[in-house]
């Protein structure tokens, strides 16, 4: 076996009601005054003010931040730290998606150390010290409540990320309640992030390893097994919990055995027609794994039956097409759109989209199979028009 390297979050805390509990863990973090990290939508619908009543009951007055945008920019990060630099916070609580949660990390090391956020960007440069850090997620999802990165938007069309172990929160909090009003359409594409999290990890050329490779099956048969209940019944608690839960776990095993082609190829989408992470993900997902099958077959027949659902027999080929059919399938069922051109994306700006995905060589390095220019612009060009 390969000598490997694993590192997630000291505690995670999972149970319905665990949001209302905060108070504890900045009592054991020594926080007096937090700085609470949300966004707009969050506060509209009610999920956030009784997390913020539960901690000044306990006489913690949160101070909030409640202009957390999709994709976050950098304004919005500097904007945070500046609202927690005059307010004198002592400590970072995020409540919401990966957009939230990405933010509260950058901003718990601005507000920490002595570093700018330009210094922040890459493998290992976010060095700390950072204020202690909570991390509350809404949506199932991301798994950002315990991967060491933050995902920033810096341009127009660009995205960068930092990534470092001090981004890695104190304490993680799972409590399935919070989630239980996600939306069907936003249920379906930040759970199907969590899938792609799960199989890449799996599959993953650098870094593959057997507590990975544990997270991610089990992530994957949780997922697999809920996702259509959390879409079409989303007041299911116990399909949410699982959920949750399974994002979680598959956030754990690509913190350490990272993505690869899919979350490349999905970057530019995001980019240039700002389509939400998971969509892009699953946009090119069955693309990317028919391309993949050539150099990760075995690997992909591991996990086929956990995604079917049912017993496979047949060769490596055989079981791993009908694991992409069965994700096919259900992208169909979970009323995503199945194709580039269903997603509004025009066929001549294939050819940049490729061009850009080839700037993601960070991800590319891990694929399976070897991914060139022309390798991208053929999975965009079947991606694009699967279904016609
Ligand atoms: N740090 C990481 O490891 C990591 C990994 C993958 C993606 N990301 C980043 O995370 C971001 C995407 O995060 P996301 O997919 O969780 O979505 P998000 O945080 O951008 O939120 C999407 C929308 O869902 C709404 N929402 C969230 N929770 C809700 C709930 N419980 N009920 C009703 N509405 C709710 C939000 O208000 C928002 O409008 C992107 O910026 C992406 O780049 C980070
Ligand atoms: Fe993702």
């Amino acid at each position: 076996m390969q000598g490997f390297e694993f590192n997630t979050v000291r505690q995670i805390i999972n149970g319905p009601g665990s949001a209302l509990q905060l108070a504890n863990q900045c009592r054991s973090l020594g926080i007096r005054r937090p700085l609470m990290v949300t966004d707009p939508g969050l506060m509209a619908i009610g999920l956030v003010p009784p997390v913020l009543d539960a901690l000044s009951a306990e006489g913690f007055e949160a101070v909030l931040f409640d202009q957390v945008r999709e994709d976050p920019p950098e304004a919005t990060v500097l904007t945070a730290a500046d609202m927690g630099r005059s307010q004198d916070v002592d400590g970072v609580i995020a409540v919401g998606g990966g957009s939230s949660m990405d933010v509260a990390k950058v901003v718990a090391v601005l507000l920490g150390g002595k570093q700018a956020l330009a210094q922040l960007y890459g493998v290992g440069n976010a060095r700390g010290p950072r204020l202690p850090l909570i991390l509350v997620p809404t949506t199932a999802g991301t798994g950002s409540e315990v991967t060491p990165v933050a995902v920033i938007t810096t341009g127009e069309t660009t995205k960068a990320g930092v990534s470092s172990p001090v981004l890695l929160p104190d304490v993680a909090v799972l409590d399935a309640d919070l989630t239980l009003g996600l939306p069907p359409a936003v249920t379906a594409m930040t759970g199907v992030d969590a899938m792609v999290h799960a199989i890449e990890a799996y599959t993953t050329r650098h870094q593959k390893n057997p507590i990975s490779d544990n997270l991610a099956r089990q992530a994957l048969e949780l997922l697999a097994r809920n996702i259509r209940t959390a879409v079409h019944d989303g007041g299911n608690r116990e399909a949410r919990e699982n959920m949750l839960l399974g994002a979680c776990l598959a956030g754990q095993a690509f913190a350490n055995a990272p993505v690869a082609a899919v979350h490349a190829l999905a970057y530019p989408l995001g980019g240039h027609y700002h389509i939400p992470h998971g969509l892009s993900n699953s946009l090119v997902l069955p693309s990317v794994l028919d391309f993949n099958t050539a150099s990760a077959c075995e690997l992909y027949a591991e996990l086929a039956e956990i995604v079917v659902g049912t017993p496979l027999q047949g060769s490596a080929e055989a079981r791993t097409a009908a694991m992409i059919q069965a994700l096919r399938e259900l992208i169909d069922d979970l009323a995503l759109p199945a194709t580039l051109q269903a997603a509004g994306v025009d066929e001549d700006k294939l050819e940049m989209l490729a061009e850009d995905a080839m700037l993601q060589q960070r991800l590319l390095v891990n694929n399976p199979r070897d991914v060139a220019y022309e390798d991208a612009l053929a999975i965009y060009r079947a991606a694009y028009r699967e279904a016609s």
